[in-house]
């Protein structure tokens, strides 16, 4: 028997920048290759053996989530859902999955990040990690677009959200394993200048406890939230017919 890892999609905000595709229904919804991006992410969850998963998303298209995805009944696993009222940031919406989590460990997907790859082998390296945190990282081109991390000769040293000038070109990306004290720490980060409460700040305060290890992501890897990464993600997932590969 391996650790219980219980799923949390975020799956919150307003999904601005793909205006007017959102205007009637949830960014998470639109369709990646042949599926709405959601199934992709439970998808990646049940691979990882995750079969309890909680998806956080905003008022206005929560009827059309439920809708979408209902009990969980058709993926095998079984979902719950919350409300985020308002999108004040990822460590925001996490912070709702406090209850839901009780005490277990857990896997927190961005619901417009969408992976080649299965994610499953990171999940396995936290079940062994036990204590702490982990981060996927990837080598990107537009690092600026994103959490970017700086590396020792071993670990993360330090994350910065959105750099002008990013001291790598590592992004991290929004796949984040925590154990049960994350909620402490989002309790004690503050909202950074642009008014969100930030998934780097929670990143930061486990590196400050030397808790923070990282994979780095085999193949291709994009989010979703602007009209180019939407492209991306369609020809990711078009050219697999939305089939994930195996890492083996
Ligand atoms: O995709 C990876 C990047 O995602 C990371 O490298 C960054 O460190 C991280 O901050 C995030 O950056 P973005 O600017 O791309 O995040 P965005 O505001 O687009 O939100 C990404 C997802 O998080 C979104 O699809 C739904 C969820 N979300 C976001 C916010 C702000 C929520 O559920 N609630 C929120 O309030």
């Amino acid at each position: 028997m391996h650790t219980a890892i219980k799923g949390v999609i975020l799956a919150g905000g307003l999904g601005t920048r793909l205006f007017p595709l959102t205007k009637a229904t949830n960014k998470h919804l639109l369709p990646v290759g042949r599926e709405p991006m959601l199934y992709h992410l439970i998808r990646q969850m049940r691979l990882a053996d995750i079969d309890d998963i909680l998806v956080v998303t905003s008022t206005d298209h929560m009827g059309d989530v439920v809708r979408c995805l209902g009990s969980g009944e058709d993926f095998g696993c079984s979902l719950s859902y919350k409300v985020q009222e308002k999108p004040r940031g990822i460590a925001h919406a996490l912070a709702l999955a406090e209850s839901f989590s009780a005490g277990q460990p857990i896997c927190v997907i961005l619901g417009d990040n969408i992976f080649e790859y299965s994610i499953a082998p990171y999940v396995a390296h936290f079940r062994q990690q036990g204590v702490g945190a982990r981060v996927l990282l990837k080598d990107v081109g537009d690092p600026e677009r994103y959490g970017v991390a700086a590396l020792d000769e071993h670990q993360v040293i330090e994350i910065e959200e959105k750099p002008t000038k990013p001291k790598s070109s590592l992004a991290v990306v929004g796949l984040y394993l925590y154990d049960a004290t994350v909620f402490d720490i989002i309790r004690g980060i503050a909202p950074s200048a642009r008014g969100e409460y930030e998934i780097t700040s929670v990143n930061n305060a486990y590196i400050a406890r030397d808790q923070l290890r990282y994979d780095v992501c085999r193949g291709r890897w994009t989010d979703a939230g602007t009209f180019d990464s939407l492209a991306e993600a369609n020809r990711i997932l078009g050219e697999t017919q939305n089939r994930i590969l195996n890492q083996d």
